[in-house]
């Protein structure tokens, strides 16, 4: 059962009609007590509560309304309708635990599609589901070569299981190198899109004025540069997801025009004024805290939470250091038949060893101190030793160059002075700065950002 509020009857009627026919029941009331009341005696499983509902249009009531649907039932999801105007009054509604917000007018299929997530999201878990273990994951969905049995893992990959078959926007958040984009792959891969492209953008790596003929395309001469027709990346996802990976660097100009589109659902190619209509699953990534990048007022709080209907936070390699076992087996299998070496193995002593290891650069840098040291070794069992040599072989390199006294510099001070040199050396070119120091332009970026250093000429 789905409870409409709204006071306009025609609004009512054509949503109960839409809602009807995709399988839902309906109660339609026109205000607050109205509403209260229904939500009290027949248990609606969700509310679709229009903002704007009484002569008041500055959405007070609404609010005023949710926030007693909150009180009262704190469990039941509410999604907002506001007038396209007020993105803001949605944002407070969001705030204020509303589950999802919809603009005015709407589009059909998307608005079903929004109340199948929410619905998805809320569906009360039926107690065997909570236990589902990795083997009986791996029987219901496709979960490739994401390794571990971790608590933390298992309760991603239920939560991507769970909103894979739905249209909802995910916002995947991780440090560096814990498995970001395997799981936005995985996420496709489990959806009724998976035959439909993947397509992966890199926000990091795209300049505020690029980005619109990157995402949406252009036409010849929509600008001076553009000499021939260029397809944009929405619509080389249609049909199917695309992936927008360091969402955290994108410009606040670039935000907005992001934000237009995901709302509207629909884009205008460069130099081309008709608009696309827009059937793209949504999937982010970034390794910053998005919610703390909005309270420090770097990212906008209406494209947060258009993108987040659902978060994945990907735990660090260090908070499941049971996995680290698991995982080395599967780096040294691939690794006996790349390097053609079917007796390999990792000992118990190297294993532990491993798991004493800070590795900041999580499964990323695990698996290439695994490859390094393969590479280095000359027996099939690999040992302490083995890790440990190629550590002394990057030292080794290093200090026969004009590396400082130990005691002299911090490892940050090091850092720094190297990303500087590199800069000097490339002469401020970042693309190539950060592939020489083995970095993604979006790591990069935030070493520049932590030091403050200042890249002049791009
Ligand atoms: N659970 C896992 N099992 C096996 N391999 C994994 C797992 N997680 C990550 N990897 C491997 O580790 C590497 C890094 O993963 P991925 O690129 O998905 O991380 P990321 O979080 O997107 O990193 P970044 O923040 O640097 O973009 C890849 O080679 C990937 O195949
Ligand atoms: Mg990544």
């Amino acid at each position: 059962m789905i409870l409409l509020v709204d006071d306009d009857v025609a609004v009512r009627t054509s949503l109960g009609l839409l809602l009807k026919q995709a399988g839902y029941q309906t109660q339609a009331v026109p205000g607050a007590a109205e509403a209260l009341v229904a939500a009290e005696t027949t248990l609606p499983q969700l509310v679709l509560l229009d903002m704007n509902f009484a002569l008041d249009t500055s959405g007070a009531d609404g609010l005023q309304l949710l926030a007693e649907f909150k009180r009262r039932f704190p469990a039941l999801p509410v999604v907002l309708l506001t007038g396209w105007g007020s993105i803001a009054l949605a944002v407070e509604g969001m705030k204020a635990g509303a589950a999802e917000f919809l603009t005015k007018p709407w589009n059909n299929e998307h608005l079903l599609s929004t109340i199948e997530t929410v619905l998805a999201l809320h569906a009360p878990e039926p107690a065997t589901e909570t236990a589902l273990t990795r083997r009986q994951l791996d029987a219901r969905y496709d979960f490739g070569a994401i390794v571990g049995q971790d608590a933390g893992l298992l309760h991603v990959l239920r939560q991507v299981g769970q909103v894979a078959a739905t249209d909802a926007s995910v916002l995947i958040e991780g440090e560096s190198g814990t498995g970001k984009e395997l799981i936005a792959e995985a996420l496709h891969r489990n959806s009724p899109r998976r035959r439909q492209p993947f397509v992966k953008v890199n926000l990091g790596g795209i300049s505020a004025s690029l980005f619109e003929s990157e995402l949406f395309g252009h036409r010849r001469g929509a600008f001076t540069d553009a000499k021939t027709d260029r397809v944009g990346r929405f619509e080389l996802a249609q049909g199917g997801t695309i992936f927008l990976d360091e969402i955290g660097e994108l410009d606040l100009a670039s935000q907005v025009k992001l934000l237009r589109v995901l709302q509207d659902r629909t884009y205008e190619v460069l130099g081309d004024s008709k608009p696309r209509r827009l059937d793209i699953r949504v999937v982010c990534a970034t390794n910053r805290r998005l919610a703390e990048e909005v309270r420090a007022g770097r990212f906008r709080e209406d494209l947060f939470y258009r993108i987040n209907l659902l978060t994945l936070r990907l735990p660090a390699l260090r908070e499941r250091p049971q996995d680290i076992g698991l995982l080395v087996r599967h780096f040294v299998e691939q690794l006996r038949t790349t390097y053609l070496r079917p007796a390999l193995q990792v000992g118990t002593r190297a294993l532990h060893w491993l798991q004493e290891q800070p590795l900041p650069g999580n499964i990323r840098e695990l698996k290439n101190v695994v490859e390094r040291a393969v590479l280095v070794s000359s027996h099939d069992e690999l040992t302490p030793d083995d890790f440990q040599a190629q550590n002394f072989a990057l030292t080794a390199a290093a200090t026969s160059g004009e590396l400082p006294a130990p005691g002299t510099m911090t490892l940050d001070e090091v850092e720094e002075q190297m990303i500087r040199r590199t800069l000097v050396h490339y002469e401020g070119n970042l693309s190539r700065v950060a592939r020489a120091l083995g970095l993604s332009r979006g790591a990069l970026y935030r070493r520049l950002e932590k030091y403050g250093i200042e890249v002049v000429g791009t």
